[in-house]
């Protein structure tokens, strides 16, 4: 290699990875919409901290009552305070709802209904990674119970609410991991074979499904569900990771991945944006709509799922209203 090699070899590296960065901010989806949430009631899962928090925000920015359901309330009361400093919105609650445990879930769900006279946007963005094979006290895989049977309950348990309040709007926080998912409905509760990453595909798959079955459900209600990708997006979510690829890992991610406000602009899409309005049952990524895996689209697997979750944590059908 010759001396005036090395040099363009290196420009050229250089030139491709900003290149690459360049093209993915350009395909970067941002919510245009500057439709207002006055006098509208939104609540956000997991809402003190990455994609959750900032979609809270903005939601706030916008006027809206959000109501912050956080399993950490110290947490969730920082964010709080953040968000209203920023926003100037004091209409910033913050609420317990621990969705490995669906005894706190129907509390939360309780509280919502005796508190709140409406609920216009209901977005399910709390979820985590990285679950050891452990059992919840519901006897529950504790990664499936967290990303789907939690978010599942919530969503049965205040659909009356959201029926009461329609036109109204479900957001799923999902992934393009569900097309990665070896889902098999006979083993929900990984007792047949477990695998930490197919924990969260399949939880995730779970959601796109949970979404698509709700929006024919709740065809004519006025109601709509729709999933999303939020991109790859530098938040906590990735704090299992091991330590020994932790470090080159965030360097990376600061260069290429979104940032949580980034991330959160498709939820925001789907909450406010009249683009969408009367759109349901389907998957969304950057700010449009994107493709499923097959697996995500079978309407049987769906209805199956969706019959397995009410027995598996035990809806009665009086406590369902479509
Ligand atoms: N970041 C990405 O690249 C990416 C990609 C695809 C999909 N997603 C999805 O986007 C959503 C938001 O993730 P994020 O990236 O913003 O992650 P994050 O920063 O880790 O935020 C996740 C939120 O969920 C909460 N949470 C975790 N377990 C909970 C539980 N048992 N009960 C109630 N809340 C719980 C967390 O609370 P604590 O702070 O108390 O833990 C936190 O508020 C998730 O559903 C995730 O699967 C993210």
């Amino acid at each position: 290699m010759t001396g005036s090699e090395i040099p363009s070899q290196f420009f050229w590296i250089v030139a491709l990875l900003l290149g690459f960065k360049f093209y993915l901010k350009l395909r970067t989806g941002i919510c245009r919409s500057t439709n207002r949430m006055d006098g509208k009631t939104v609540i956000v899962t997991g809402a003190n901290t990455g994609i959750g928090k900032e979609t809270a925000r903005d939601l706030a920015r916008r006027g809206a009552k959000v109501i912050l359901a956080c399993r950490n309330l110290e947490k969730g009361y920082r964010a709080r305070v953040d968000i209203v400093a920023s926003t100037g919105n004091n209409m910033v609650e913050v609420r317990h709802l621990d969705l490995s445990s669906l005894g706190s879930v129907r509390r939360f769900a309780n509280s919502i209904i005796n508190t709140e006279p409406r609920l216009d946007v209901l977005i399910n963005n709390a979820g985590a990674a990285g679950f050891k094979n452990k059992m919840t006290a519901d006897n529950l895989q504790l990664g499936m119970q967290v990303n789907h049977f939690g978010p599942f309950l919530l969503t049965c348990l205040l659909l009356g609410l959201l029926k009461k309040s329609a036109p109204s709007r479900i957001v799923m926080l999902s992934s393009w991991l569900h097309k990665t998912a070896k889902f098999d409905l006979y083993n929900l509760n990984f007792e047949k074979w477990f695998d930490t990453l197919q924990v969260y595909s399949c939880s995730k798959l779970a959601n796109i499904l949970t979404a698509n079955e709700l929006s024919r459900k709740l065809k004519e209600t006025g109601v709509t569900a729709n999933s999303v990708h939020p991109g790859v997006v530098l938040t906590d979510v990735w704090r299992h990771l091991p330590k020994i690829v932790k470090l080159p890992f965030i360097l990376m991610a600061r260069l290429y991945f979104k940032n949580a406000v980034e991330g959160a602009q498709t939820s925001i899409y789907l909450a406010v944006s009249e683009e969408v309005t009367g759109v349901s049952g389907k998957y969304f990524e950057n700010c449009e709509e994107s493709k499923l895996s097959k697996a995500a689209m079978d309407e049987t697997l769906a209805k199956n799922l969706w019959e397995k979750s009410e027995v598996m944590v035990g809806l009665s059908p009086e406590e369902i209203h479509f």
